[in-house]
C-alpha cells in the first residue's frame, strides 16, 4: 500500500465532483440566472406558470393527434419514444428530457409542461435549446402533445390531463 496513491485518489474525488456541480451551475445559469430554482420545476417552483394563467383546451386532449405531433415536432431530439435519444440529442447539452422517464415527469405539473413546450425551456428556467414551440402548435395541440407525452411514462402517470 502506498499512502500517496491513497490521497491522489481521494484528492480527485472533490475536485470531479466540484468540477461537476461548476458545470451543471453555468448551464443552469446561462439561461436563467438567479431566478432558477434548485430543484427544477415541482409545483410552486420558480418557473411555474401563475395559477390560472395556463389556456384551457377547447375539448379532450388527444394523444393519437399529440403522437404525430411528437413524430413530427419532438422526437428528433426527445425520441419517438420519449427515451431522448432522436438523432439531434447527441449533439446537445444539456440533453433533452427523457419524457418516458416517469420518476421525473411525473412530478411536473401539466401547466409546467404547457409552458415549457409552448414558451420554451428557458421560460422555466431550463435549457433554451428546449425552443418555444406556441408558434408553431396551438393551444390544443399542445394539450394534444402533453396527453401523449403523460402517456409515455415509467411508472405511469396517473394524474388527468389537464
Ligand atoms: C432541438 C431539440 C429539441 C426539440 C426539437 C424539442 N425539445 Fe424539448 N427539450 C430539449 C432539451 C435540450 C431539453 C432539456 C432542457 C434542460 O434540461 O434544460 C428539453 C426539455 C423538454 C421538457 C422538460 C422540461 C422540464 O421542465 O424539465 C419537455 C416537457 C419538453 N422538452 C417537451 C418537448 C416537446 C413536447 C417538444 C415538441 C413539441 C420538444 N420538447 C422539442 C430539446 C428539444
Amino acid at each position: 500500500m502506498r499512502p500517496e496513491s491513497g490521497e491522489r485518489e481521494d484528492a480527485a474525488r472533490p475536485d470531479d465532483a466540484g468540477a461537476r456541480a461548476g458545470r451543471e451551475a453555468r448551464a443552469a445559469g446561462a439561461d436563467a440566472g438567479a431566478h432558477r430554482s434548485g430543484a427544477g420545476c415541482a409545483a410552486g417552483r420558480a418557473g411555474e406558470p401563475a395559477p390560472g394563467s395556463t389556456p384551457r383546451p377547447s375539448g379532450k386532449p388527444d394523444a393519437a393527434r399529440g403522437a404525430q405531433l411528437y413524430a413530427a415536432n419532438c422526437a428528433s431530439c426527445h425520441g419517438a419514444t420519449g427515451a431522448g435519444d432522436g438523432p439531434a440529442a447527441a449533439a446537445l447539452q444539456p440533453k433533452p428530457a427523457h419524457h418516458d422517464d416517469g420518476n421525473y415527469m411525473n412530478a411536473l405539473s401539466n401547466d409546467h409542461l404547457f409552458q415549457v413546450i409552448q414558451q420554451g425551456g428557458a421560460s422555466v428556467g431550463k435549457s433554451p435549446l428546449m425552443a418555444p414551440w406556441g408558434g408553431v402548435l396551438s393551444n390544443d395541440q399542445i394539450w394534444d402533445v402533453i396527453a401523449y407525452v403523460r402517456s409515455l411514462a415509467k411508472p405511469a402517470y396517473t394524474g388527468s390531463v389537464p
